[in-house]
């Protein structure tokens, strides 16, 4: 024990001074040693089906005290901004974190995508939004989200990560607004792209991107090194209704028990209709994917490469490229996924959710 408190003293993780009451305390600091740091986080989601499913996920990391969660942006894509921002709060409360701020989406451009209420329901949660309690933040009066970002990255320049899972226009108006914040964030890490499979909302691209393709140029272009987790991966994150009733058993009859049965119900039956799963029943928990990627890394294998984004063609708007042919390259932009190991992804996904709702795993 003494050798360890005189290495940490050499090591500089201790002071001198903090070794004075270590006879009785040593254990104590010891695990001190051993602790990190939360992680500073802003969540950018359009809840969103899957976004809930990340979103409960980041929360439970919250509950374990490895996640700060610095607030959420809610930005517009699946459904509309008061949607998402009332879905953002809905979600807060119910998990007991209604104390998070929330910004709400800053205005499209003329020229954006269209909603996914088809796949999420007409309210984003799967019309479950009427079955809990009402936020009690209000739309009108939050802060708008590029705002937000803006005052958050510049008060902690380098420390806070940014988890982009909807489309990126929040990101890019904070970007058009003061040039250069978003090389502020520690990492920016995103669920978007289709590389070497088909598109989700066209042939060719995913939905995230092709809703705003010229606002994920913007973010793109922002720095060298935006963490991609496109559909290559998320399309074998199939999550089923044995899952969800294994993370529940404990209690199922809590609120958010019930929540996470009925939410995984509707989103099976809308993606058995899309037919997005080849018939399997369960659905895709695409942004749960960017939880994956910053607590249990070892689930992604990511490469080095320059992505391109389609922002002007007409069958091609929104489609994401990286060069794979046998040439020198420019200079690559991103780390792109596309390997993941899906039992260890499921395995730490499941046990966190079990964490949030029951306490214990
Ligand atoms: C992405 O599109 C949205 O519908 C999902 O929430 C996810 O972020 C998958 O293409
Ligand atoms: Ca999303």
């Amino acid at each position: 024990m003494e050798a360890a408190i005189a290495t940490a003293v050499q090591n500089g993780q201790l002071k001198p001074s903090e070794t004075s009451e270590m006879t009785e305390t040593s254990n104590s600091k010891l695990e001190m040693l051993y602790m990190t740091e939360p992680t500073k986080i802003i969540l950018d989601t359009d809840p969103g089906g899957d976004d809930i499913f990340a979103f409960l996920w980041l929360l439970s990391l919250v509950k374990q005290k490895l996640v700060d969660l610095v607030a959420i942006t809610a930005t517009e894509g699946n459904v509309t901004a008061r949607k998402t921002f009332a879905n953002s709060c809905q979600v807060l409360q119910l998990a007991g974190f209604s104390n998070i701020p929330v910004g709400r989406a800053v205005s499209l451009p003329s020229d954006s995508g269209e909603g996914a209420e088809h796949i999420h329901g007409e309210d984003g949660m799967g019309n479950l939004s009427q079955t809990l309690p009402p936020s009690d933040q209000d739309f009108d009066t939050a802060q708008p989200a590029d705002d937000l970002l803006i005052e958050r990255l510049n008060a902690d320049p380098g420390n806070i990560t940014l988890i982009a899972i909807g489309p990126l226009t929040n990101l890019a108006a904070a970007e058009a607004k003061q040039p250069g914040i978003l090389q502020k964030a520690k990492e920016i890490v995103v669920m978007g792209g289709a590389f070497q499979c088909r598109g989700n909302i066209t042939p060719v691209a995913e939905f995230n991107i092709w809703f705003n393709p010229k606002a994920a140029q913007t973010v793109f272009d922002s720095r060298d090194d935006i963490v991609v987790l496109p559909l290559d991966v998320t399309r074998q994150l199939v999550f089923t209704p044995t899952m969800a009733g294994a993370v529940t058993q404990q209690n199922p009859s809590s609120q958010l028990a019930q929540f996470v049965v009925k939410l995984c119900q509707f989103m099976v039956g809308t993606t058995l209709k899309y037919r997005e799963t080849a018939g399997v029943p369960g659905f895709l928990v695409h942004d749960a994917v960017t939880i994956g990627y910053l607590f249990y890394s070892e689930t992604l294998m990511l490469r080095r490469a320059k992505v391109q984004v389609e922002a002007l063609g007409d069958c091609t708007r929104g489609q994401t490229l990286i060069d794979e042919r046998h040439k020198a390259k420019p200079a690559a932009n991103a780390w792109v996924a596309l390997q993941v190991d899906v039992p260890n992804f499921f395995t730490n996904f499941a046990e966190d959710l079990k964490y949030l709702i029951h306490g214990t795993v």
